[in-house]
C-alpha cells in the first residue's frame, strides 16, 4: 500500500517547505520536491490532497497517565479511550508512566502496565517508570528496564508517604541512571513543606480548590528544582524536570543549562494558558476541575508569559499534557470539603497540538517551534528519534495534516473524546484544525472522524536518549 500526500507544506523543527510525502507500508519512503520527476512517475494506491495545509509529524505526548491509581481512585481514561482521544487530536505516540510505589516490585508493575495497554491502543505507546520506592531491588530493576526499552525514571520530591523519595534515595537513583545511561525525570515540589502548609490552611478553614494553589507556592517548586539540579550535577545524571509551572523554577533550569548541565524543562498547556486566579479561583467547587500538581500559577506574577518566553529560548524543551483526567462526579468530588482530597490532574491529551498551534497564530512561537516542542523534541528526549517525531525517509509514517484555515471549538457541547465529564478547556477557540491523522501508514482520523482501530497501537521500545543538550 502506497500513499502520496500531495501539495502540502512540510513543517519540521528546523524549517518549512512545499513537499510531497510518499508513504510505503508503515514507513515514509521519500520526501519529494513538488513537481519532481520521481513524484510524477509514482502511481500511488491513494493520493491525499494537502493543498494549503501543513504536513507535520504525528504528535508525541511524553507525559500521560492512563488509568493511573491516585488518591483512592483511577484516572478516568483507559488506554483505549485515552489513545483514541489522542488520535483525534493528532497525537500518534504517548509515553505513559508505569507506577511503582511502596511495597511493590517494579517488574510486577511493568507487567501490569503491559497488560493494561496491549491490544487496547489506537496509537503507539511507550513507558517511563515511576520509582516510588528507591531500594536495592528497584535500583536493580532500573538497569534491567533499559534493555526492555524503558529508559527513563520518574522520581518524586512531593507526596510524602506515597511517592516521595528522600534526598539520599534520589542520589542513589541518579547514580544508577548516570551509570546505565537512563534519564531521570523529576516531580520537583518540596512535599514536606507543602504538607505543613496544607494542614495549616485546613486548620484555618481554607478548604476550597483555590487553596490547593496557595499551599503549593512557587518557592516550594523553585527550591525542589534547585535541589534536583544540584544532585544531578553531583552525580552526572541527565535531568528532565516535568510539569514546570513557576517562572523561578525555569530560571534555575535555564541557569543550569547555561552552565552546560544536561537539564531539561517540560511544561504543559495548562501552565501556558490557565491561572490560579481565573481557574482555581472559580466560584464554589468549580476550581476542582483544574487541581493538578504543580498547581496553576498566579497570572499577576507573570508565570504564563515567562513560560512562553522560555519556549522561545529553548529552556523549555518539550510540551506534554500530563494527561491525568478525573471526572467531577465521584472523583474530584472526593475533595468537596477538603481540597487535599481532590485527585490531582487535568485531561488534555486531545488538545495539545491545537492549543500550541494557537500560540503560533497569536505570535508567541514559530511554526517550527510548535513542531519541535510537540513532536520532534519529545521523540529525541525519549529515545524515539529516527522512528517518531519527524517527516523523513525511513521514519514511521505517523503524519498529521493540519489545516490553518480550519477551526476547532474545544469543549463546547462535550464534543471531546476523552472519558471525562467536563472540559478544562471549555470555550477555547483554535484557528486551526487537525484534518488527517496517519499512524504507521494507516489513516486513523479524517474529516469523517475517527476511523482507527483498538489494538493498532504497538508498544515501542525506546533507546537511550542521545545527543542531549
Ligand atoms: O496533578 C498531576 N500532575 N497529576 C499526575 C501525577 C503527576 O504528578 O504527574
Ligand atoms: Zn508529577
Ligand atoms: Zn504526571
Ligand atoms: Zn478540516
Amino acid at each position: 500500500m502506497t500513499t502520496l500526500i500531495k501539495g502540502g507544506t512540510v513543517v519540521s523543527s528546523t524549517g518549512s517547505s512545499p513537499a510531497d510525502v510518499l508513504v510505503e507500508g508503515e514507513r515514509i519512503a521519500a520526501v519529494l520536491a513538488p513537481g519532481s520527476a520521481v513524484g510524477a512517475s509514482i502511481s500511488a494506491d491513494d493520493v491525499i490532497d494537502a493543498t494549503g495545509k501543513y504536513v507535520i509529524p504525528g504528535g508525541v505526548d511524553g507525559h500521560t497517565h492512563m488509568e493511573m491509581p491516585f488518591g483512592g481512585t483511577f484516572a478516568s481514561d483507559t488506554f483505549e479511550t485515552g489513545t483514541r482521544a489522542a488520535a483525534w487530536g493528532g497525537t500518534t505516540t504517548i509515553v505513559d508512566f508505569v507506577v511503582q510505589t511502596r511495597g511493590q516490585r517494579v517488574q510486577d508493575q511493568v507487567a501490569r502496565w503491559h497488560d493494561k495497554a496491549a491490544g487496547n491502543c489506537a496509537i503507539d505507546y511507550a513507558f517511563h517508570q515511576i520509582i516510588g520506592e528507591v531500594n536495592d531491588e528497584s535500583l536493580k530493576a532500573m538497569d534491567e528496564l533499559i534493555g526492555e526499552g524503558i529508559t527513563s525514571f520518574k522520581l518524586f520530591m512531593a507526596y510524602p508517604g506515597v511517592f516521595l523519595s528522600s534526598d539520599g534515595q534520589i542520589l542513589r537513583a541518579m547514580q544508577t541512571a548516570a551509570a546505565n545511561g537512563g534519564l531521570i525525570m523529576m516531580h520537583a515540589e518540596n512535599g514536606s513543606a507543602i504538607d505543613v502548609l496544607v494542614q495549616q490552611a485546613l486548620h484555618r478553614g481554607e478548604t476550597t480548590p483555590y487553596h490547593h494553589g496557595t499551599t503549593r507556592p512557587w518557592q516550594t517548586e523553585q527550591e525542589a528544582t534547585h535541589r534536583a539540579v544540584m544532585l544531578a550535577d553531583l552525580t552526572g545524571a541527565p535531568l528532565y524536570v516535568v510539569h514546570v509551572s513557576a517562572k523561578q523554577a525555569l530560571a534555575r533550569i535555564a541557569e543550569a543549562r547555561d552552565a552546560g548541565q544536561n537539564v531539561f524543562g517540560e511544561t504543559c498547556p495548562q501552565y501556558l494558558y490557565l491561572s490560579l486566579e481565573e481557574q482555581l479561583g472559580a466560584p464554589g467547587f468549580e476550581g476542582a476541575k483544574w487541581v493538578c500538581s504543580t498547581p496553576l500559577r498566579a497570572r499577576a506574577e507573570g508565570h504564563q508569559d515567562e513560560l512562553w518566553r522560555y519556549l522561545r529560548t529553548g529552556d523549555v524543551t518539550t510540551v506534554s499534557t500530563d494527561h491525568c483526567p478525573f471526572c467531577m462526579k465521584d472523583q474530584k468530588e472526593l475533595g468537596i470539603d477538603d481540597f487535599s482530597r481532590i485527585p490531582n490532574g487535568i485531561g488534555s491529551v486531545e488538545h495539545r497540538l491545537d492549543l500550541l498551534y494557537q500560540g503560533v497564530v497569536d505570535g508567541r512561537i514559530s511554526l517550527e517551534k510548535w513542531v519541535d516542542v510537540c513532536c520532534t523534541a519529545p521523540a529525541r528526549m525519549f529515545g524515539l528519534d529516527g522512528r517518531k517525531g519527524a517527516i523523513a525517509a525511513g521514519a514511521d509514517a505517523d503524519i498529521v495534516i493540519y489545516d490553518p484555515h480550519g477551526h476547532t471549538s474545544i469543549g463546547l457541547g462535550k464534543t471531546h473524546h476523552m472519558n471525562l465529564d467536563y472540559s478544562a478547556w471549555e470555550g477555547y477557540e483554535i484557528d486551526g484544525h487537525v484534518d488527517v491523522v496517519m499512524s504507521r501508514g494507516t489513516v486513523i482520523k479524517d474529516d469523517t472522524g475517527y476511523i482507527g482501530a483498538k489494538g493498532h497501537g504497538r508498544f515501542v521500545k525506546r533507546n537511550l536518549s542521545q545527543n542531549l543538550i
